[in-house]
């Protein structure tokens, strides 16, 4: 990796298994930003024990993510795959970045707020800080960029002013990362209500289409995905439902809005549904045999994290002895 190449930073939960909407809204660009820039990708650990998790199944799935990332395109040799809890530099960031974090604008995020009226047990601290976690992840490797679905701009917007305040108060320190945001897959939404983004942790599992699903329940969750009763093939905000088969079709065909509804007008939605099916359960099946493959290899994914938690080190130690140097922590034998 040169030192010049700009700087690619983001991170997935390993909260419950993978969602297309994962792939396309985030991991879609992870593959694409490998080619050209320094990239680490990460597994968010810290992050998803803010609400409850089973240890062992926790443990399960952070394999799960990595093996994900891999089967899905992501290169250990171009891009530092690593675990959050492995590099502690992104728990110091985050205490010092936790002292100019103002409780007022932590209480106006919005997936705090969400997630914290589910339930009273989910309002702990951390779930309060959480975003303040993810801008030092972002600011402990200098990122330029943060390639993210629409859910998490405001995360973003909150480690810009974070970067801006510390470098006003301590002197230039951290580069102002941009996040990456695909317009047709920015928020794919849920199959059962088109008003709301598709989330691996939604209850309702006919929701949202899993990377792991068996193909066949693919095309079911498909064909009973919730349209309207317009009867009008028509790509529009106006039919949410519609437009985000239309999206997923899209992006996983490289096919464009207009072609299809070409193709599609003045016939039902049945028939598109059925292509839909086609085309993401072909897909997934190739994704689960190259994933089950990927998996079979413990000690080359140990390996993997090893070597990924080295190139983060590398990156992140330079920059936390420049932050403890300004803030005015002593510092041994310098
Ligand atoms: P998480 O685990 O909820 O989601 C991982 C990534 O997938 C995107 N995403 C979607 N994009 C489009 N449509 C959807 N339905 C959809 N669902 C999820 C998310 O926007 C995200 O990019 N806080 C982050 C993890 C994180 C992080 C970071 C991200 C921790 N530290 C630093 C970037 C930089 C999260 O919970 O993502």
């Amino acid at each position: 990796m040169t030192e010049n190449k700009k700087v690619v930073l983001s991170l997935v939960q390993p909260t419950g298994d993978l969602t297309i909407g994962n792939y396309l809204g985030a991991i879609q660009n992870f593959i694409k930003l490998q080619e050209k820039y320094e990239c680490y990708i990460g597994i968010a650990d810290l992050h998803s024990i803010t609400v409850p998790q089973v240890p062992a199944e926790l443990r399960r799935r952070t394999k799960s993510v990595l093996a994900t990332y891999m089967a899905l395109g992501l290169d250990p040799e171009k891009v530092a795959l690593f675990v959050q809890s492995h590099n502690l530099d992104h728990l110091k960031l985050y205490w010092v970045l936790n002292t100019i974090s103002y409780m007022g604008q932590l209480s106006r995020m919005t997936q705090f707020k969400e997630k914290s009226e589910k339930n009273e047990e989910n309002k702990n601290a951390a779930l309060f800080t959480y975003p303040v976690l993810m801008a030092a992840d972002i600011l402990v490797y200098n990122a330029d960029f943060v390639p993210v679905g629409i859910d998490q701009k405001q995360h973003l917007e909150l480690t810009r002013d974070l970067a801006i305040r510390f470098n006003s108060r301590y002197s230039d320190t951290f580069k102002i990362p941009e996040p990456i945001i695909n317009e047709s897959t920015r928020k794919i939404m849920s199959l059962k209500n088109p008003e709301k983004k598709m989330s691996k942790s939604d209850e309702d599992k006919s929701a949202s289409i899993f990377l792991l699903d068996d193909p066949k329940s693919v095309k079911k969750k498909i064909m009973s995905a919730v349209t309207d009763s317009f009867m009008n093939f028509a790509y529009t905000e106006d039919q949410p439902g519609l437009k985000n088969l239309i999206d997923i079709h899209c992006s996983f065909s490289g096919e464009s809005p207009e072609s299809i509804v070409e193709r599609y007008k003045g016939r039902g939605y049945g028939e598109f549904k059925k292509e839909l099916a086609e085309v993401v359960s072909t897909f997934i099946e190739e994704f689960q045999e190259k994933y089950n493959e990927i998996l079979k290899d413990d000690d080359r994914l140990e390996k993997i994290l090893e070597e990924g938690l080295q190139k983060s080190l590398r990156k992140t130690r330079r920059m936390m002895d420049k932050v403890y140097r300004k803030v005015g922590f002593l510092q041994l034998g310098k």
